[in-house]
């Protein structure tokens, strides 16, 4: 697959409903569904809204819905900056509206075994990268969650370096798959999938997804993330989805896609080796997990 025929599978056009002021407005919509380039349909959006990982809400999957519902997602400023020619500070509205909306529709792989198809709203990352410049110097770019324990309680448990910290190389970054997602499904993203923006690079473990990002900083050396510092023998900064390395407490040979009752094989790379193997030629990738 080329990356210029996987962009046009799996980003399709947005239909008229979700195009315009209506989009990303909560209005009930037409229901909608599809699949991603390979067949497969997309979760539901009750499953992708009730099932999440989000520890600064609790650990408990099946929960996070409830508990985050009161998130205050407004007002809402991000920054962007480090090694930048323009630093700035957007109002989030401003920025969810200020690059055309996208609907991509990527197969989500948890580093625990389980996977999903989500269709996806926002932009690429490139584009805001772009509009700051980074600096020669740049190498990485460092992203960061909202830090407020009262509104976030699980940022007073002690085992986690708080706030959610994430990295990605600069030429990840720039990769046009790599994604800010405002919304799921054509409706404006709700609390427990990240509002009011999260990070989205689907050949690359869940984890990497950060949510409600308040702080987006260039640097130039590897940045440390929340779970890099929590176990790093566990979790490392590629996390690219990879069936031949194996988590040290479980394989990752396979995975089960909420909804079905058997496991499928996982796919090197989540399926996108095509798009991204490049990045990755000379790399050895059992010590860069
Ligand atoms: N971002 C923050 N800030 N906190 C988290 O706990 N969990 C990550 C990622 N982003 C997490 C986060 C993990 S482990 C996964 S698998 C995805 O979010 C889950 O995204 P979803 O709940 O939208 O499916």
């Amino acid at each position: 697959m080329a990356i210029g025929a996987a962009t046009s599978v799996a980003c399709r056009e947005i239909p008229e409903v979700m195009r315009g002021p209506e989009a990303g407005s909560t209005k009930p919509r037409p229901t909608i569904s599809g699949t991603d380039e390979l067949g497969d349909t997309w979760n539901d959006f009750e499953a992708i809204t009730n099932y999440n990982n989000y520890y600064e809400f609790t650990t408990e999957k099946e929960r996070v819905a409830a508990l985050s519902q009161n998130f205050r997602t407004r007002p809402w400023k991000i920054s962007v900056g480090g090694l930048v020619k323009n630093p700035r500070i957007y109002d989030i509205d401003d920025l969810i509206h200020r690059f055309e909306q996208e609907e991509r529709v990527y197969r989500l792989r948890c580093v625990e075994g389980w996977s999903m198809v989500i269709p996806w709203l926002g932009f690429p990352l490139r584009k805001l990268l772009a509009e700051v410049e980074p600096t020669a110097d740049a190498n990485h770019v460092r992203f960061e969650t909202l830090y407020d324990p009262q509104q976030l309680p699980g940022q007073r448990n002690k085992w986690y370096e708080w706030p959610y910290v994430e990295g990605l190389r600069l030429d990840e970054a720039m990769h046009d798959l790599t994604f800010i997602a405002s919304g799921i499904y054509g409706k404006t993203l709700l609390p427990q999938n990240g509002a009011p923006i999260r990070l989205v690079i689907p050949w690359k473990y869940g984890f990497k997804g950060i949510k409600a990002i308040v702080r987006i900083d260039l640097v130039e050396q590897q940045p440390s993330t929340l779970w890099m510092a929590a176990a790093p023998k566990e979790y490392g900064y590629y996390a690219n989805v990879n069936p031949k390395v194996h988590h040290p407490r479980w394989s990752q040979a396979t995975e089960r896609r909420i909804g079905e009752l058997t496991r499928r094989p996982t796919m090197m790379f989540n399926g996108y080796e095509e798009e991204v193997a490049y990045l990755y030629k000379e790399m050895d990738l059992r010590r860069f997990f």
